[in-house]
C-alpha cells in the first residue's frame, strides 16, 4: 500500500545530502556563541568528548535503525523504532521523530528565510554607506515585520522547499545538495581566510583577526567541570549533527541492506566537524573582534547572540571591505547560510513525507505539500510574534529538550531492548572501515549513561522554564505598565506556544495510533 519507491542516486549524493542535513544554521551562528558563552577554550574539550561519546555513537546507531527500518519499509521513527521491539510503547518515543522535525521546521524555514532576504538587500546595495546602528536596526525592523518583505521572502523559502522535495530524493535532494554544499564550503573558506588574515589597521581593523581565534580557543580551565559547560556543548553536539531528531534514520532508510553506514555515517559527521569547528569558528567571531575588540564583541554576543552578530553585524562590517568587496562577501555570507538552511530544511520534510507515504499511500507530491502547509501553520506564531519569545519557545523544547528525551530512549532501545549483538551486526555490516570495537562498549555503556545523566540533570532546568521563573523575578522589578504589559504578553504567548506544540505531538501521535490500526486491520505487521 506504500507510494514509497524512493531511493538515493548514488553515494557521493547520499554522504553530501547527509552532510548537508548536519550542516546548517548551527554550524555558523550557534556553535561560535555557544563557545563563546560557555568559556571559548574550555567548552571545546567538553564538546570534543561529547562528539565522540554520543555524537559518534549516535550517528551510528541512527543510520543503522534507519537502514534496519527501511529494509521493512518503514521511513519514519514511529514505525522504525516499532519494528525493532514488540513492545508499543516504542511506536510512541518514535513520534518525537516527527515532532522535533516539524517544529523545528516551524521557526527553521524563518530564519533560513531571512538570509535571502538579506542576499537581496546584499545585491541591491541596502547596507552601503549605512551606519552600524543602520545596519542593527534594519535587522529589527526586518523581524518586527516594518513591512511585508520578510514574509514574501518566507513564502518563496517555504515554495522552495515544498518544490524540491516534491522532486525526491534524488532528483530533488541530492541535486540540491550536490551544488550547495561544495558552493558553501567554498564561500566558507574564503571568509575564514580573510577573517584569520585580518591585519591590525588593513580595512579599518583595530584588531587582527587572530585576537578572536585566540580568544576563542585559548584554554581557560577555570569552568570545564561546571556541568552547565557540558550540557551546552552536548546541546550543540546534537543540534549540529541532528541527531535525536529523526532524519537521520529517515535518509538512512532509503538504503539496501548491505549498503555501509560505517563510513559513510563517519563521512559525513566529520564534515559537519570540519565545517563547525574549522570554518563556523574562523569567521563571525575573528571579524567582529577584528572591528570591535573582545568587550564589543561580548557585548553584542550578549545582547543578541548569534543572529546579532550574524545579521546585525556582519553585513556593516563587510562594508569596510571596499564596495566590490563588501557586497561579494555578504552575498557568500548569506549564501552559505542559506545552503546550509535549506539542506537541513529538506531533511526536516522527509520524515514526516516518509510517514504520510508508508502509512496513508499519499502520493510524494501531496506529501511535500502537506509538509510545507504545516510549516507555514505552525511558523506563522513565530513570523508574527517574533518578538515575544515564540521562536525560542520552539527552540527549546523541539530544538533541545526533546532531542535528548528521544536519543536516551532510542540508545536504550538499541542497545538493550534490540539488543547489542544484533545491533552490532548491524553496524558492521556491509561496513566499509573496520568500526573500532570499542565502540560496542561504548554504545552499550557510555552512552546510555551519559545521556540519562544529561537528561536527569536538565530536570531543575526545565521546571524552571515551565514555570516561568524567569519571567516572573522580572515581572517582580519591573514597576512601569507599559512594561510590565509587554511582559505579560511575553508570558501569555510562551504558554501558549507550549500548548500548541503540546498538541501536535499528541496530534502526531494520534496519526500514529490509526496508523497502526489500519495495518492490524489490513493484517500488515510492523516486521
Ligand atoms: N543540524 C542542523 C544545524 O546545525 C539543524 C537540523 C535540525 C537539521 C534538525 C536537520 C534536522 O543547523
Amino acid at each position: 500500500m506504500s507510494s514509497n519507491k524512493e531511493a538515493w542516486g548514488s553515494r557521493v549524493g547520499l554522504v553530501l545530502a547527509m552532510a548537508g542535513n548536519a550542516v546548517g544554521l548551527g554550524n555558523f551562528l550557534r556553535f561560535p556563541v555557544q563557545a563563546i558563552q560557555n568559556g571559548g577554550g574550555s567548552f571545546i574539550i567538553p564538546y570534543l568528548v561529547c562528539f565522540l561519546l554520543m555524537g559518534i555513537p549516535l550517528l551510528f546507531v541512527e543510520w543503522s535503525m534507519g537502514r534496519f527500518g527501511g529494509n521493512y519499509g518503514h521511513h519514519s521513527t514511529p514505525f522504525i523504532l516499532g519494528s525493532m521491539s514488540k513492545f508499543g510503547f516504542w511506536k510512541y518515543i518514535g513520534v518525537f521523530g516527527i515532532f522535533t522535525n516539524l517544529a523545528v521546521a516551524a521557526y527553521y524555514c524563518y530564519l533560513e528565510s531571512w538570509t535571502l532576504g538579506y542576499i537581496w538587500h546584499s545585491v541591491s546595495g541596502t547596507f552601503s554607506g549605512q551606519t552600524r546602528d543602520d545596519v542593527a536596526n534594519f535587522f529589527t525592523g526586518y523581524t518586527s515585520l516594518s513591512n511585508a518583505q520578510p514574509i514574501i521572502f518566507w513564502l518563496i523559502c517555504l515554495v522552495l522547499n515544498t518544490w524540491i522535495l516534491s522532486r525526491g530524493l534524488s532528483g530533488g535532494v541530492e541535486k540540491v545538495a550536490k551544488v550547495g554544499m561544495p558552493l558553501l564550503i567554498v564561500f566558507g573558506i574564503f571568509l575564514a581566510i580573510r577573517g584569520i588574515t585580518l591585519t591590525e589597521g588593513s580595512a579599518g581593523a583595530l584588531y587582527s583577526g587572530t585576537t578572536g581565534l585566540n580568544y576563542l580557543w585559548t584554554p581557560n580551565f577555570d569552568t570545564i567541570w561546571e556541568p552547565k559547560v557540558w550540557l551546552a556543548a552536548a546541546g550543540q553536539i546534537f543540534f549540529t549533527l541532528s541527531v535525536g531528531m529523526g532524519s537521520i534514520q529517515c535518509y538512512a532508510s532509503y538504503l539496501k541492506s548491505r549498503d555501509d553506514v560505517a563510513l559513510n555515517a563517519m563521512s559525513a559527521g566529520w564534515m559537519n566537524e570540519f565545517v563547525e569547528v574549522v570554518l563556523g569558528g574562523a569567521i563571525v567571531i575573528p571579524i567582529t573582534v577584528g572591528y570591535f575588540g573582545i568587550d564589543g564583541m561580548l557585548e553584542l554576543v550578549n545582547k543578541a547572540g548569534g543572529l546579532g552578530l550574524g545579521f546585525r553585524t556582519l553585513p556593516f562590517l563587510f562594508q569596510q571591505w571596499g564596495p566590490f568587496l563588501a557586497v561579494a562577501a555578504s552575498v557568500m555570507w548569506f549564501g552559505l547560510l542559506f545552503f546550509a538552511g535549506i539542506t537541513s530544511s529538506l531533511a526536516m520534510g522527509t520524515p514526516c513525507m516518509g510517514f504520510l507515504q508508508d502509512e496513508f499511500g499519499w502520493k510524494r507530491n501531496n506529501a511535500a505539500f502537506a509538509f510545507g502547509a504545516a510549516v507555514f501553520i505552525l511558523g506563522l506564531p513565530t513570523v508574527l510574534f517574533f518578538n515575544y519569545g515564540v521562536f525560542d519557545e520552539y527552540d527549546y523544547w523541539a530544538g533541545t529538550v526533546s532531542l535528548v528525551v528521544f536519543a536516551f530512549f532510542e540508545i536504550i532501545l538499541f542497545a538493550w531492548i534490540f539488543g547489542m549483538n544484533k545491533g552490532w551486526e548491524e553496524i558492521t555490516r556491509g561496513a566499509d572501515i573496520k568500526v573500532p570495537i570499542i565502540f560496542r562498549y561504548i554504545i552499550q555503556y557510555v552512552t546510555p549513561v551519559i545521556l540519562g545523566w544529561v537528561f536527569f540533570s536538565s530536570i531543575p532546568a526545565i521546571w524552571e522554564t515551565i514555570s516561568n521563573k524567569g519571567l516572573y523575578e522580572q515581572l517582580a522589578t519591573v514597576t512601569d505598565a507599559v512594561q510590565k504589559a509587554e511582559l505579560e504578553k511575553t508570558m501569555l504567548y510562551r504558554n501558549l506556544s507550549r500548548l500548541l506544540l503540546l498538541a501536535v505531538w499528541a496530534g502526531i501521535a494520534f496519526m500514529v495510533y490509526i496508523a497502526y490500526r489500519k495495518r492490524v486491520r489490513e493484517g500488515r505487521f510492523l516486521l
